[in-house]
């Protein structure tokens, strides 16, 4: 089982290191080796630690996958101490100043930069296949008026699945290289189509002529124009919060798309579960909740008290602190950057002078710079959404269009590695076991569930 290599120069000779693990049961006295691979062990490993025969074997437990590696990727890569992200190896901010959004939702995809002739192919798919079907917009039609859009976007993502029925055949490359390309190119058409319908606006079909994003700023925002024309400073300005925010490993929402794209489900209804997990207030929606701190603070002058409150633990400081960061998030300084470009065209936003001061007397202060947190993606996304006049319901939305890329790379990932099964974890039971059926008329009241609501009259409500 153990697997040697060439370990450190030790004086004259080369040492050889065992990467492997000895494990001793104190139950049994008995010793075992587990192979140490790539900083890991199997958890399958330690299934031969038994104290009898019958025994089912050693488990191992890790129930917020805390410490839990579930794939090999080559998808991204984050070293959260150094503050680095790259994409297929490219840093960040080379995509982002370099790139577009679109060619890396390639890069993503496919592995490798495009070349320009691919590029072009690419650009050219994705923008024609920007309709949706009209059934979808009377789906959309049937929301109440004040429905959620991550609610009205999950549904017609998985709703897609019924319109393509052949993405079912998840081995045929031309089948996965469509629904990639239906994605992408659809979920700003259904974005759109939710905020219009939450302010009972016409939806407003997409426009060939226009770039990726500049054709969703044309279906949030046109009016009586023939034409809408996006100005290119906010055009730039979500193209790289959409590079930002494309792809980052293992989270929760890639995870879910993993696990459910594991039964081999169509990757509409993988990503529907992406969209699902997305919509969580832990994972989409802190830039959210950065906006309503910046407005309780509402001057510069109260933010030493404000700080002085999260100190004694009265609250947190939204948008600072990372599960994997700890240092500056690569992502927030690149957005910094961009904040003034939209201001520029949407006039400032007074709570940037709060957040920029703000963040200033954090990273100066001991209890921020011992815990080692800082500004994360959400510190200044939120303003830039709110520069937009986007309400703050769509924020998540905002986040789900460009993590589809990511959603789609990692689902091809996982079709094509040797390596996949049905996800399917472990249980610790703590349940009663092998109780005899009690009829009905001899159980006494063990448990309380709670009442319906009898008054309920509200037929929407049923
Ligand atoms: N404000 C004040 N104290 C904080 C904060 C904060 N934002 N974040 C962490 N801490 C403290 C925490 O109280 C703890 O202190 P102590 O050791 O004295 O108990 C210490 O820092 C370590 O924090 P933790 O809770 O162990 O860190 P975590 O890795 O479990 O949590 C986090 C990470 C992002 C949930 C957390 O930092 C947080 O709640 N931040 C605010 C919410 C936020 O901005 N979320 C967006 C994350 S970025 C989105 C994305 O990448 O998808």
């Amino acid at each position: 089982m153990a697997e040697e290599r060439t370990g450190r120069e030790d004086g004259g000779g080369v040492a050889t290191a065992q990467e492997t693990l000895s494990v001793t049961d104190n139950r049994t006295g008995e010793s075992y080796d587990v192979e140490i691979t790539d900083g890991t062990v199997k958890a399958m490993d330690f299934r031969q630690i038994k104290v009898s025969e019958d025994d089912f074997g050693l488990m191992t437990y890790d129930p917020a996958f805390t410490n839990t590696a579930s794939c090999r990727s080559s998808v991204c890569f984050i070293d959260g101490e150094a503050g680095v992200l790259e994409y297929r190896g490219y840093p960040i901010d080379q995509l982002c100043e370099r790139s577009s959004y679109l060619e890396v939702a390639y890069l993503l995809i496919y592995g490798e930069l495009p070349t320009q002739e691919q590029l072009d192919e690419w650009v050219f798919e994705i923008t024609h296949h920007t309709y949706v079907h009209e059934n979808i917009k009377k789906f959309v039609e049937g929301f109440r008026y004040d429905a959620h859009p991550m609610g009205m976007l999950l549904a017609t993502v998985g709703a897609l699945s019924t319109f393509y029925p052949d993405a079912k055949k998840i081995d045929d490359e031309t089948e996965r290289h469509m629904a990639a390309v239906r994605l992408i190119a659809k979920i700003p058409t259904l974005a759109a189509f939710a905020y219009r319908h939450n302010l009972g606006l016409p939806y407003v079909y997409p426009d060939n002529d226009l770039s990726y994003p500049g054709n969703f700023l044309s279906m949030m925002f046109k009016m009586t124009e023939v034409q809408y024309k996006p100005d290119p400073r906010l055009e730039k300005a979500l193209d790289v919060l959409w590079i930002l925010h494309a792809d980052h490993e293992q989270n929760c929402s890639t995870n879910a798309v993993r696990g459910v794209g594991s039964s081999q489900v169509d990757p509409y209804s993988a990503v529907a579960a992406g969209v699902a997990a997305l919509y969580g207030p832990l994972h989409g929606g802190a830039n959210e909740q950065v906006l309503r701190m910046l407005e309780r603070i509402e001057t510069v002058d109260n933010i030493p008290g404000f700080l002085e409150g999260v100190k004694k633990r009265d609250e947190k400081l939204m948008g600072f602190g990372h599960r994997v960061y700890k240092n500056y998030d690569p992502r927030a300084r690149i957005i910094k950057e961009h904040v003034d470009a939209v201001f520029e065209v949407t006039g400032r936003n007074p709570k940037l002078d709060i957040a920029v001061e703000l963040e200033k007397r954090a990273l100066d202060d001991d209890f921020f710079v011992e815990r080692k947190l800082y500004p994360n993606v959400d510190f200044y996304s939120g303003l830039i959404y709110e520069a937009l006049n986007l309400p703050p319901d769509m924020f998540t939305v905002m986040f789900a269009i460009p993590r589809t890329s990511g959603w789609i790379a990692q689902w091809r990932e996982m079709q094509e590695d040797a390596e996949t099964k049905i996800a399917r974890p472990r249980q610790i039971y703590t349940g009663e076991r092998e109780r005899d059926y009690v009829p009905i008329g001899e159980r006494e009241k063990l448990t309380e569930k709670p009442s319906a609501e009898t008054n309920l009259i509200d037929p929407a409500k049923g």
